[in-house]
């Protein structure tokens, strides 16, 4: 009973506490409509369409945070989801989106910048670079352009007479039958095989004499064993090898008919005069000509760090003439000749920048 009546006196005083408060809140509501009416009437329609400009703009800004926010949580939800899932749909979501991601890096002629780029082989560019993605857009291009991209002696083609000095006849380009280069003549009897026809084009033979004549000077003896050789030549010596040995190994140290740069006659296999060009390699003259040979417009072309371009053993006695400016440039850069005449050719260096 007690409870009851204690119960009724709290209501009590509870409801008149009430009815004093909606009082007081109406009051308040009342004084703030009449303050808002009267600058509404004092300014006219100005704040009304400020305000709901403001208003569009606060909501735009907060719609396209709210995009962002719900576009990252929910490549974060990818994210986590597919380390830990390996779900086909997932992961082709993210695949899917780190590839598009990939393709606004890769900027727009990723290839054709390169100098030396050709429009006709832009798909192999793209295929080889997927393969090869450590590779700089320039190597891709320079290596597609060797033709590396495909076996040796596939997507071959006629390698160009008119480069000169600057040929390159290797594993993917070609001198036809009956190809014979101009001004080629025989080696001075100082620097060559005695009783040996060894013939270069005019402008390497003088070279490698003066090469010969300095190295002798400091009692190394480079002399010429092996230069022009004609189709035909080559045709009997690579069959010849076949003979005692599978093609898959003498492709690895001779070369196929029409595919040797020794019919460019710039080519030239060197010795002592006490050691055959087969042991070179282990004389104090190979390593004199290591250092030197640039400098009279040698490269030794077939070494073991760019067998994988060549498809050649190590040959330490063979030389390539490109003249001082390249063979200078291949030395100090450290490329292959295969490499420097795809980038620069016959326009030398200036075509680079
Ligand atoms: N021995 C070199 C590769 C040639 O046959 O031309
Ligand atoms: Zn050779």
């Amino acid at each position: 009973m007690s409870k009851k009546k204690s119960r009724s006196r709290k209501k009590k005083r509870s409801s008149s506490f009430s009815t004093g408060f909606v009082a007081m809140f109406f009051l308040i509501i009342g004084a703030v409509l009449a303050v808002l009416a009267f600058k509404f009437f004092e300014n006219g329609n100005d704040i009304s369409t400020d305000s709901s400009e403001a208003m569009n703009q606060s909501k735009y800004v907060e719609s396209s945070v709210a995009d962002d926010e719900s576009s990252t949580s929910s490549r974060k939800e990818e994210t986590s989801f597919e380390s830990s899932t390996t779900s086909g749909d997932s992961s082709e979501d993210v695949s899917e989106e780190s590839s598009e991601n990939a393709s606004e890096d890769v900027p727009q002629g990723k290839y054709s910048s390169v100098a030396w780029y050709k429009a006709e082989n832009e798909e192999r560019y793209k295929a080889y670079g997927d393969k090869k993605p450590e590779l700089s857009p320039e190597k891709v291009v320079t290596y597609v352009n060797i033709g590396l991209d495909g076996p040796y002696y596939t997507n071959v083609y006629p390698a160009k007479k008119e480069d000169g000095i600057f040929i390159l006849v290797n594993k993917y380009s070609y001198v036809e039958r009956g190809f014979e280069p101009a001004n080629l003549v025989e080696l001075d009897a100082s620097c060559k095989v005695s009783g040996k026809s060894v013939k270069l084009v005019k402008e390497a033979a003088d070279a490698f004499k003066r090469l010969s004549a300095d190295a002798l000077e400091l009692e190394y003896h480079i002399i010429g064993m092996s230069g022009y050789r004609t189709y035909a030549y080559q045709e009997n010596l690579y069959n010849n090898y076949l003979k005692n040995d599978t093609k898959e190994n003498v492709d690895t140290y001779s070369a196929r008919p029409g595919y040797s740069e020794h019919h460019t006659g710039l080519a030239l296999d060197v010795q002592t005069d006490s050691v055959s060009f087969s042991n070179f390699g282990q004389t104090k003259e190979y390593e004199w000509l290591l250092d030197n040979a640039h400098k009279y417009g040698f490269v030794i072309h077939y070494t073991e760090e760019n067998q994988w371009i060549t498809g050649y053993m190590p040959e330490e006695w063979h030389i390539r003439y490109l003249g001082v400016e390249a063979a200078t440039y291949i030395y100090d850069n450290n490329l292959s000749v295969d490499e420097y005449l795809t980038m620069y050719g016959a326009n030398g260096l200036q075509a680079a920048g």
